[in-house]
């Protein structure tokens, strides 16, 4: 990756950090020709509004960028994240702190990514001199990691199967020497694992379990595992044309899970790393799975289907249960699992679960810190007898429609055993509009938050 940070050079252009309060005490401080020129804009330095101030010879002498006053409710702590997007050309540095320095490093990195596979963009020839004080090795990680889920995202599913999928987890093994395993097509039933394969057998693109495990064994088992449906049609429950248009997006949850596992093997935590992706594509055809089908999962419990759109908690499950096999002191899982969720909190907020109180204490604080949000709903017990089913062990789709992003964190929690501590994160994976530091389409949501955790236990 090509970094967006620059060596200290004086001819750097320095970039002074307003607010609409500070704002007076700066523009009384510029040159008389400066002051007018501004004036003559009408800046008053609103949050993201952005000057460039000329020099006597015409050439860019000073940026002033408006932020949110320093008290305000609504301080985006990503806003410089706009800047690369707004400056031209050049090599710039922060003349003045902004609210918080480290993030606004970042956001600048992450507001340089462009998704160029598909045609030339016109990436951004802005680079910043790395603030002093700064870790800029973490950050250029954290932007790097961002840009990888980010790009699986992205790209359509024509080009992002299963196979690709996995062939990502491969590079990423490669790099970091981590042994690579991967389980495909009629295999899984032969390895037992009954809900991967019955999802993912009416896709032409064979379903397969991606396994990639890095690091000292005596160290503490961490796993981690990604939802990687390479498309949700809904299968044969299939989905309305809406719902269905950004499904290239449902294996956000297996970016994400790379993308932290890249963080957590370049920084070198002290931890045992596994990473388990269920990579299918849930598609339409005669071989398809049917409502009221019913498979004995991997654990052993009898799952009736009661929608095939709700594919991601089955293929979880499987990934779960082996997981689970290892007693795994840490087991964490992210998926793309319910629009319920976005009903609740919306597409910038994703819910975490845990019984983990001190996990979800710890998390909560470094979702904050690292402007990563995530926000704890309960596994509320009372209702995980909506899972029941008349004929099996659980439905995969309770038949009232209140609560779902809860009632799928209980179904998979029936099917995790014996791991010490469980994390389970339902993330969109997709900025529907662009934010400072976030460009329009696939996100990376909640890595950086569960990194800074994993860096805090296990650096
Ligand atoms: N991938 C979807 C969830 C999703 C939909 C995430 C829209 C973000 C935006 C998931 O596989 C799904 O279809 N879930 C169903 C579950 C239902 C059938 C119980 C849902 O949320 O409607
Ligand atoms: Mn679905
Ligand atoms: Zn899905």
């Amino acid at each position: 990756m090509h970094s967006v940070f620059a060596a200290p050079a004086p001819s750097a252009i320095p970039v002074t950090f307003a607010t609409r309060e500070s704002w007076d005490a700066i523009c009384a401080d510029l040159p008389g020709e400066a002051r007018q020129f501004a004036k003559a804009n009408g800046f008053a330095a609103k949050p993201g509004a952005c000057l460039t101030l000329p020099s006597a010879d015409g050439r860019i002498a000073q940026v002033i960028f408006g932020l949110e006053d320093e008290t305000s409710k609504h301080r985006d702590l990503f806003r410089p994240g706009q800047l690369p997007g707004l400056l031209p050309a050049g090599v710039y540095r922060f003349a003045n702190a902004p609210h918080d320095t480290r993030l606004a490093t970042l956001a600048f990195a992450l507001g340089s990514y462009r998704f160029s596979r598909y045609r030339k963009t016109d990436a951004p020839a802005v680079k910043l001199v790395a603030p002093d004080g700064i870790d800029i090795a973490d950050i250029t990680r954290m932007a790097e990691a961002t840009q990888l889920a980010r790009d699986l995202i992205n790209t359509p599913s024509n080009d992002m199967g299963p196979e690709q999928l996995a062939l990502a987890a491969q590079h990423l093994a490669e790099r970091f020497g981590a042994d690579f395993n991967c389980i495909v097509g009629d295999e899984l039933t032969r390895q037992n694992f009954p809900l991967i394969h019955a999802v993912g057998m009416a896709s032409s693109r064979a379903p397969r379990l991606i396994d990639l495990t890095w690091g000292d064994p005596a160290h503490p088992k961490v796993t981690l595992v990604g939802k990687g449906v390479c498309f949700d049609s809904g299968g044969l429950d299939l989905k309305p044309s809406s719902g269905m248009l950004i499904m290239k997006k449902d294996m956000g949850g297996a970016a994400s899970v790379l993308a932290l596992a890249l963080m957590v093997m370049d920084a070198k935590l002290k931890v045992r790393l596994r990473v388990l992706i269920p990579a299918v594509e849930n598609a339409v055809a005669g071989n398809a799975f049917r409502p009221l089908d019913i498979f004995t999962s991997r654990k052993g419990l009898s799952v009736e289907i009661g929608n095939t759109d709700a594919e991601g908690r089955l293929v979880l499950a499987d990934a779960i249960a082996l997981a689970c096999e290892e007693r795994p002191d840490l087991l964490i899982d992210l998926g793309t699992l319910t629009g319920a969720a976005r009903v609740a909190l919306g597409p910038d907020l994703p819910p975490f679960y845990t019984n983990d109180e001190t996990l979800a204490s710890d998390l909560a604080t470094c979702a904050k810190q690292e402007n990563d949000p995530l926000w704890r709903l309960p596994l509320w017990p009372a209702y995980d007898a909506w899972l029941d089913s008349k004929v099996a062990n659980i439905n995969n789709a309770p038949s009232g429609t209140f609560a779902g992003s809860i009632t799928c964190a209980l179904f998979l929690q029936r099917f995790v055993e014996d791991a010490k501590s469980w994390l389970h994160v339902d993330i969109y994976g997709w900025t529907p509009s662009a934010k400072p530091a976030r460009p329009e389409g696939g996100e990376c949501q909640a890595a950086r938050a569960i990194y800074k955790l994993l860096g805090q236990r296990y650096g």
